[in-house]
Formats: C-alpha cells, sequence, structure tokens
C-alpha cells in the first residue's frame, strides 16, 4: 500500500519548471554537475548563500536565480534529475539553451534528447527560428548530444583573463600605427566593422544592437549614473577607413572587460597596437581583473595574449539549431 502511496504521489518524467517548487533542487543539481568546473575557473556557481532548506518563496526573491526559472525537468520519485533552461532574447525568434544538466545515475537513458526534444517544440511553438548554445569545446559527449539534434558548429570563443597588476606591455613593433579616441560620429561604421569581424551570432546572450558604439550625451550620462565606464579607440587606414577598434567597459567592483575588433582585410597587422593601447590603459585603472572574450581561432591573439600576460581560461563552442517550420 506504501508503494501505491508513493507511485501515485509523484509525477516522473518531463514536464516545465515549476519554479516555487523546483528551485532548491535544481541548484542542487547544477552544483553536483557543473559545481566542479566553475570552481575549477574561479567563478562560484551561484552567489547566492541560499541552500535547499530555504523557503521556496526568498529563492524567488532571488534576481540570479529567476534566470533558471524558464525550461523543462526530468523528476523521478519526487527528485528532479535533470534540467535545461529556456531563455528568450531580445529577439523573438532567438532562443538560448543552458544548463543542461543529467544526474550521473541517470545518463544514457535518452534524457537529455527528451528535454532538448521539448525545447525544440516550445520553441516552434512560440515562434522561434533558432537556437543557440554555448558548450565547453572539450565537451564531446554533449557536442555530439547536439550535433546529433541538427545544431551546427558556429565557432569558438576563448575567455583569456589577467588582472591589471599582472598584466604587461607587448615591445612594440606597430611601424607608427596610430591608435585614437573613437570618433563620436562613426559609430555605424563601427557597428558595421565589429558585424565584419565577428559573426554575430557569437555575441552572448544578445547580438551586437546596431547602436552599441554609439556614446551619445544620454548614453554617457547612463554610464556614469550606473557607475560604468566604457571608452572605444579605432585605427583608420589612409583613406581614413575604420579598420580596428578597441574597448575597455567595466563597472564598479567588476572586472574590466575587453573587445578587439579588426577588419578581416588588416588581421595580422592591428591588434598589437590596439591591445598596447587598452593595456597602457588599464595600468592608469582600479586593481581589478581583466576579462577578454575573443574569437579563439585568432592565431595572431592568441599569440599576443600570453605574451601580455594574459591566461586562457577555457573556449565555449557556440553552436545553432535553425527551425524552418514545425513539421521538422
Ligand atoms: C551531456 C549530458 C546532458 C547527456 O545526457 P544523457 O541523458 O546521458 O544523454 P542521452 O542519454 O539523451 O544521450 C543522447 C546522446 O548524447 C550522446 N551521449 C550521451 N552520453 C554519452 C557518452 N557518455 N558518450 C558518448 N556519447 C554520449 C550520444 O550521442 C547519445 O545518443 P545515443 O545514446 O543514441 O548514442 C550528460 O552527460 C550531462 O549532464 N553531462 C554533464 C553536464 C554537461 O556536460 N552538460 C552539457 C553542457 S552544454
Amino acid at each position: 500500500m506504501v508503494v501505491t502511496f508513493l507511485a501515485s504521489r509523484f509525477k516522473n518524467g518531463l514536464r516545465p519548471i515549476n519554479p516555487g517548487k523546483d528551485l532548491a533542487q535544481l541548484i542542487e543539481l547544477l552544483r553536483l554537475v557543473f559545481g566542479k568546473e566553475m570552481e575549477a575557473e574561479g567563478e562560484p556557481m551561484f552567489r547566492s548563500p541560499l541552500d535547499s532548506q530555504t523557503p521556496a518563496f526568498l529563492w524567488r526573491l532571488d534576481p540570479t536565480l529567476s534566470r533558471l526559472a524558464p525550461g523543462f525537468v526530468w523528476e523521478e520519485d519526487g527528485h528532479i534529475v535533470a534540467n535545461v533552461t529556456l531563455l528568450p532574447t531580445r529577439n523573438r525568434s532567438r532562443f538560448l539553451v543552458a544548463n543542461v544538466a543529467v544526474h550521473p545515475d541517470f545518463r544514457r537513458q535518452g534524457i537529455a534528447r527528451l528535454l532538448m526534444g521539448a525545447v525544440r517544440e516550445d520553441v516552434l511553438q512560440r515562434g522561434g527560428k533558432e537556437v543557440l548554445l554555448q558548450v565547453v569545446q572539450e565537451n564531446h559527449v554533449a557536442i555530439d548530444l547536439y550535433s546529433h539534434m541538427g545544431f551546427e558548429i558556429l565557432g569558438n570563443m576563448a575567455t583569456w583573463r589577467t588582472s591589471v597588476s599582472r598584466v604587461r606591455e607587448l615591445p612594440d613593433d606597430s611601424l607608427g600605427v596610430v591608435v585614437r579616441n573613437l570618433d563620436r560620429k562613426r559609430w555605424r561604421e563601427a557597428y558595421l566593422l565589429d558585424c565584419m569581424a565577428l559573426d554575430q551570432d557569437m555575441h552572448w546572450p544578445d547580438r551586437l544592437l546596431p547602436n552599441a558604439y554609439k556614446m551619445d550625451l544620454l548614453r554617457r550620462v547612463k554610464v556614469f549614473l550606473n557607475g560604468q565606464h566604457e571608452k572605444t579607440w579605432m585605427i583608420l587606414d589612409g583613406s581614413k577607413q575604420l579598420n580596428g577598434l578597441a574597448t575597455i567597459y567595466g563597472e564598479w567592483g567588476r572586472s574590466h572587460q575587453l573587445s578587439l575588433r579588426v577588419h578581416p582585410l588588416w588581421q595580422g597587422k592591428l591588434e598589437r597596437p590596439l591591445l598596447n593601447k587598452l593595456i597602457r590603459r588599464l595600468q592608469t585603472m582600479p586593481r581589478r581583473n581583466i576579462l577578454l572574450i575573443h574569437n579563439a581561432d585568432d592565431a595572431t591573439m592568441n599569440q599576443l595574449l600570453p605574451d601580455a600576460n594574459f591566461s586562457r581560461v577555457r573556449t565555449l563552442t557556440h553552436m545553432r539549431l535553425v527551425l524552418e517550420d514545425g513539421s521538422k
């Protein structure tokens, strides 16, 4: 009778996440599956000190956890044993998949495949056209799973890290290339250069907005009031064409974030002066960590960054599934 009672109490299988009920168990599952990996990269899995004893309503007050809410879980006898998070983006046809995790005791039973199938159906029903995800480059098991489901590899992005106290300037052989402040009127050109230098689907979580480089008065006031800082430099060629961009972005108490873009025809020639410009500026800034996320297949940057004392933290493969119609 007890067995019958228990069997009827729990509904096993796939279902949408119920944030009020599932979040505590979900965190435990994600800590078990990804915790070591995140710690090895020096990042806490979740900043929240909450644990499974915490009442559900407190979980819902934590904004960092609300991003776990949309998606699906797999339940076995009252326990969440697998999860996939499905996030919308600014672009209504574009969705992101994250936190694909199956408890080690329940792997190789087709659960991840079923969760990803549910994602696909859900995205189609919501009028979505593409699903994107990032996966650690060495995670061949997951890459196989996604490839079998029709995802294609877009490319690899490497995360590089150093700090203001460790970073060092590169020997200068830039042959007099001048790096100057980005001319405010050139924000459209800067966006177009960015699009040429990097596939826009490699931007995560959202594609770059066309006004990303537009630093009008309103934006500058906003940046200042939010305790942020943002500065972009450019390189022009003899005919005043924009061919290189370098940006430092940061906000109070967080790492300085860098980005560097070079026109495909100028690759290999402008990275060093751009990087040196960033480094010289960083050496005058608050002593914090520095992060740069850059195309992992860029041979020039892969050579320069270790010389400037950056270490590669990880490389993520970006994958995309294109959904053409509901019958696929
Ligand atoms: C990757 C993961 C989600 C797969 O979950 P799963 O439920 O075991 O996967 P499934 O049983 O649905 O397998 C689906 C396909 O994935 C691939 N796969 C899964 N486990 C595999 C393994 N150990 N070796 C090789 N291929 C494997 C196979 O292509 C498999 O299809 P097949 O069984 O027809 O050969 C799971 O191993 C996991 O949680 N890993 C740790 C977290 C992780 O890496 N998540 C992905 C982050 S992007």
